[in-house]
């Protein structure tokens, strides 16, 4: 079996490639929950998106930092500070990728770590508390970091790594598509995943799970309240038969169940202590609803361009 590090680092250059539509369309997927996650937690906090401090673990080649700032723009015309986005990978190559993708890259450090925080940081998420100070985030988002082994630790982590008011967010392969994928297509068990690199065939470990596993992870590890669920495609704002991966639409085919019923994703919102509730203004409302169509209209073109 390879290791991550291993892995992502052959995946680098191709990642969200046409060479691996399953993860570009997971991308899609994930985005509107993951944006109207954010602004519903700053709305709650009473606080500007632009001041939120937000860790994102398994950050890959550094799509979501450009994903949030175009997103957040549009929506709430306000955006994350890109000096208080910070990413965490195991990959170099990946980072390196992120690294490229920053808009000012002489106000960085480069993927090393100080005193101050770097922007980029190669760490393992296994061992944030070595790197992150407790308290420290309003956010920390996850973001299909399935192939982290010990699934606890990561909860417990980011939950001493954010500040009382603070929210995790996270995204997985859904377990029951998983399952259909790994066992009738990969020919593999439903822990390990396969990539093909370089005509190289790489065997990983991967965790896909459903909400109600992430209720437990939440629960396990001290979180005041969560908000889990199974994402359909009808669920993701985000469906037109020609752009689902042809590995998915293959799983679809071979479940004999209506695409609206297989789980894709699953979805966590994890919040580490009450925040006051949040009041769905009609202003609010009227921005969340309007992402959901403009993630609709827009999407298709983002994933081709990206
Ligand atoms: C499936 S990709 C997800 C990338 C991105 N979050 C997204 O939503 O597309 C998983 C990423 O997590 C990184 N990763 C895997 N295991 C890790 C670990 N133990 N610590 C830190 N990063 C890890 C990989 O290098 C890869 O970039």
């Amino acid at each position: 079996m390879s290791s991550a590090e291993e892995v992502y680092d052959a995946l680098a250059q191709e990642y969200y490639s046409d060479k691996h539509k399953t993860i570009r369309f997971f991308r899609g997927v994930q985005r509107g929950m993951l944006f109207s996650g954010i602004v519903k937690h700053a709305f709650g906090l009473n606080r500007k998106i632009g001041d939120i401090d937000i860790l994102n673990l398994g950050s890959g080649p550094g799509q979501n930092r450009s994903d949030l700032c175009i997103y957040l723009q549009c929506l709430v015309q306000d955006r994350i500070s890109d000096h208080r986005l910070h990413e965490v990978d195991i990959s170099d190559a990946m980072l390196r990728k992120a690294w490229a993708l920053l808009p000012d890259q002489t106000f960085y450090q480069r993927i090393e770590h100080t005193d101050r925080y770097p922007v980029l940081v190669k760490c393992d998420i296994a061992e944030l508390d070595k790197y992150f100070k407790p308290g420290s985030y309003d956010m920390i988002l996850a973001l299909l970091c399935d192939h982290v082994q010990e699934q606890d630790k990561m909860y417990e982590l980011a939950y001493s790594t954010l500040r009382p008011s603070g929210a995790f967010i996270v995204t997985y392969p859904h377990r029951e598509l998983m399952t259909i994928i790994r066992r009738e297509m990969l020919n593999t068990d439903i822990h390990h995943t396969v990539f093909e690199v370089d005509d190289k065939r790489h065997v990983l470990w991967s965790q896909p799970m459903a909400g109600s596993d992430l209720e437990q992870l939440f629960s396990g590890s001290g979180f005041d309240s969560w908000d889990c669920r199974d994402v359909c495609l009808q669920d993701g704002f985000y469906y037109q038969d020609e752009k689902v991966s042809p590995t998915v639409q293959k799983a679809f085919e071979l479940s004999g169940r209506p695409v609206d019923k297989i789980p894709i994703l699953a979805y966590g919102f994890g919040m580490k202590a009450p925040v006051k509730d949040i009041t769905m203004t009609e202003e609010l409302e009227k921005k969340l609803y309007s992402l959901m169509l403009w993630q609709k209209t827009s999407l298709l073109s983002l994933i081709d361009s990206c």
